[in-house]
């Protein structure tokens, strides 16, 4: 049977998702009384969307669902990069998938684990002669600085502020139009100018890497035809590293807030117990927004829940909404990391970082990376260091993408314990 889904009638609603930010697909659910409805976007083409673990399941369901020519240029010219794995499919898709799944492995995480700890020590010796710090920009340079090593791309210490800058710049003008995305444009052109001469460099033996880094193993990667990618596209790679490690600062932030709005948290994780840190660090990525939603468009027509869905729509999956879906989350707007105490987790219901498979599908690949950093940073925040919250603007707008506590969290006497 077919039923006519709720329509969002007009031309075309991207303005309108503009100014509702992270509620555009909720709150025409709510009106709607319906976890599927059509609006039109993207210059009134016809877009489908869908909330829910059900939804999820559809949309990751690579014979209903494709990436292929999805993203709009804007989006490949700031936080993508063409060519990049966010824009493959099927075969070619998931042979370099599995590239980004190798590079995540044990050991890999353990060096990591290393280099991010030293990290939070060093800066934390240079919070203590500093009267106040902003924690959120403290901690991209923090990051940046970890991701350079990790990766294993060279970073001279007069470069920090630029490079950091460059890469928030790029998650910062994912959403954003005016001076923000030409920011990010430039920003883009000019990292990967910076990685595409690196990585010819790697080749000619100018650089060189240690085998076990991923630039080393991105450098000499082959693809299914068993020849090595462009410089240009390793670029674009290696910086899909580098930037979402920096912008594990958003949840980094967002955490710091959550520990201060509800007090009772830093008592728990003081405990030294991971079980807890992991379940606080998963509220925190279900709670708080960070992407609103994922887009694909329809590879062959499908009926689903009696709606049809037709070859080229553009399907929306809510991915903020899904993470406060109450069918899924009893009081989804409380904070309360309790909630994953015996939590059997699906792949398709905690999906901040995206749902399904790895490999198969366009689940952020690190998303193990992004836990990590976080119970690093907890740890450090709550058990080595003390610190005074100052008066300030903590709220975080429902509008600007990507969100963060406005006053990028102002601490003062920072001092380690
Ligand atoms: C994909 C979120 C951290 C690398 C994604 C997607 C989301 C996401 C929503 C898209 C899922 C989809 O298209 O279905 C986040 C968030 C992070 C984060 C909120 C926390 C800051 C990371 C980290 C890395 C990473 C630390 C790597 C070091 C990637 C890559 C993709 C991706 C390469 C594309 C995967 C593909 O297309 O198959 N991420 N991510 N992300 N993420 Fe993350």
């Amino acid at each position: 049977y077919r039923e006519q889904i709720p329509i969002d009638h007009g031309f075309d609603h991207s303005v309108a998702l503009l100014l509702e930010g992270y509620q555009f697909i909720s709150n025409r659910r709510h009106r709607f009384q319906s976890d599927i409805f059509e609006t039109r976007l993207l210059g009134g083409k016809k877009a489908i969307c869908i909330a829910g673990a059900d939804a999820a399941m559809v949309f990751y369901d690579e014979e209903k669902c494709t990436r292929h020519q999805v993203a709009p240029k804007r989006i490949r010219q700031t936080i993508f990069g063409e060519k990049s794995v966010q824009t493959l499919d099927k075969q070619p898709h998931e042979h370099r998938k599995q590239l980004f799944m190798d590079v995540m492995n044990p050991k890999q995480m353990q060096q990591l684990e290393k280099i991010v700890e030293k990290q939070w020590k060093v800066f934390l010796k240079q919070w203590e002669q500093k009267k106040t710090i902003i924690l959120f920009e403290e901690v991209q340079k923090l990051l940046t600085i970890s991701a350079c090593r990790w990766v294993g791309v060279p970073l001279k210490a007069k470069e920090l502020t630029l490079r950091t800058n460059q890469l928030v710049s790029l998650f910062d003008s994912a959403a954003a139009i005016g001076i923000r995305h030409w920011q990010g444009r430039r920003a883009r052109n000019q990292l990967n100018l910076w990685i595409e001469q690196m990585v010819e460099q790697v080749r000619k033996g100018k650089i060189q890497p240690n085998e076990e880094s991923p630039l080393y193993r991105f450098v000499w990667h082959r693809d299914e035809q068993g020849k090595l990618l462009p410089p240009r596209v390793v670029a674009v790679e290696i910086i899909n590293l580098l930037r979402p490690i920096v912008a594990i600062s958003v949840y980094i932030a967002f955490s710091a807030l959550a520990i201060h709005e509800y007090p009772d948290e830093k008592g728990k994780l003081m405990e030294k117990n991971d079980q807890y840190l992991h379940m606080f660090v998963q509220e925190v990525r279900r709670f708080y927004p960070f992407f609103p939603f994922v887009v694909a468009k329809v590879r062959e027509d499908f009926l689903w829940k009696g709606h049809d869905f037709r070859k080229g729509n553009l399907v929306l999956l809510d991915l903020y909404g899904t993470n406060h879906h109450p069918s899924l989350w009893k009081k989804p707007n409380e904070f309360n990391p309790e909630r994953f105490k015996n939590w059997e987790g699906g792949l398709f219901d905690l999906i901040p970082q995206g749902g399904g498979n790895f490999v198969k599908n366009h689940r952020c690949p690190g998303e193990w990376l992004t836990i990590l950093v976080m119970k690093i940073s907890m740890d450090m925040l709550v058990n080595y260091m003390e610190y005074d919250v100052l008066k300030q603007n903590l709220k975080y707008s429902m509008i600007r993408m990507p969100t963060f506590p406005k006053s990028g969290f102002a601490l003062s006497n920072v001092r380690s314990k």
